[in-house]
């Protein structure tokens, strides 16, 4: 990942910038496109510091794109995206890269070391410099939080193992700011959701967390706001339980919603007590007051 930026950073200019503004993010009045293609056309929002927030909406919309503008790598075309306050034309890629983390949904974009201890301590060596007694301390303490094996090749490891390998690069430099695009496609079920607690465990540590997401399952489970893309931009910012009530959204959005929310909107028409519930446990609890109650 550093080593990619590194190789992109023809845009840095020398000006210093703070980082050290109230929000995460800005996207405001942003254009983008590639070539002849437009992308992004207005597209505007925020992210708080803190937040866990999903960007969805239907393939191609620009999720992808929205990430590489957040990490500086794209400028916008017009209209301007912040990172930390900083605006992203005028900071050196190099600088947010020691702010925003970007996890890819291919490891093997991300994993550059033959040796999975090398390949956590390279983001703090790029940080504290080779020397620096950190570097040890940290990637020691990052391999035994993750149970990793530090003298295997990433590259001979399943591929669940290379994303917590490269997940485990991120959580070693402990990054303002964590960029997931679509991280626990093609993972089994264990996998996503060990993936997805040393994600939450970031968040909780005050890591600002966005995520692009196919399944609205895990959006359910751990985001505490979605961001929908359709057309260019954002047709709606919400809490996840509103925006998975927005019919219209859903649909334009080409948004499967989680089956629980599904069956509670079904149920909602003939028992009302059983709207708007979003987990399993809250529907057998529900079901059971309901059956107490009426029968
Ligand atoms: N490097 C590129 N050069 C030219 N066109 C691109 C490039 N990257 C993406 N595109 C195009 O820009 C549009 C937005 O792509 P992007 O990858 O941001 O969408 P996405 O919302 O992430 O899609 P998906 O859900 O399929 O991952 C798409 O039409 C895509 O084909
Ligand atoms: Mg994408």
């Amino acid at each position: 990942m550093k080593r990619s930026r590194r190789a992109n950073g023809a845009a840095e200019s020398s000006a210093a910038f703070a980082l050290d503004g109230e929000n995460a993010l800005e996207f405001d009045n942003v254009t983008f496109g590639y070539k002849d293609q437009a992308v992004l056309d207005g597209a505007s929002f925020t992210v708080k510091r803190g937040e866990f927030v999903a960007l969805v909406g239907p393939n191609g919309t620009g999720k992808s794109t929205s990430l590489r503008l957040a990490d500086g790598l794209l400028k916008p075309s017009s209209g301007a995206v912040r990172v930390l306050g900083a605006d992203t034309q005028k900071v050196r890629v190099s600088d947010l890269a020691k702010h925003v983390g970007f996890l890819f949904q291919n490891p093997d974009r991300q994993i550059c070391q033959n040796t999975t201890r090398e390949e956590v301590a390279f983001g703090l060596r790029v940080l504290y410099g080779d020397d620096d007694p950190r570097v040890e301390a940290r990637t020691n303490e990052v391999i035994d939080l993750l149970h990793l094996n530090p003298d295997v090749d990433p590259f001979n490891l399943a591929k669940g193992q290379r994303q917590a390998v490269a997940l485990a690069g991120l959580i070693a430099v402990e990054p303002d700011i964590l960029l997931l695009d679509e991280p626990t496609t093609g993972f089994d079920y264990d996998e996503c959701m060990e993936m997805m607690a040393h994600i939450a465990k970031m968040n909780a540590a005050g890591t600002t967390v966005v995520m692009v997401c196919h399944d609205m399952e895990v959006v359910l489970d751990f985001a505490q706001r979605a961001i929908v893309l359709a057309n260019g931009h954002v047709i709606a910012d919400g809490s996840v339980r509103e925006i998975f009530h927005q019919h219209d959204v859903l649909e334009q959005a080409s948004l499967l919603p989680p089956q629980i929310c599904e069956l509670s909107q079904r149920l909602e028409r003939d028992f009302p007590e059983l709207a708007n519930i979003f987990g399993t446990e809250e529907m057998a609890d529900a079901i059971c007051a309901l059956k107490e109650e009426r029968f």
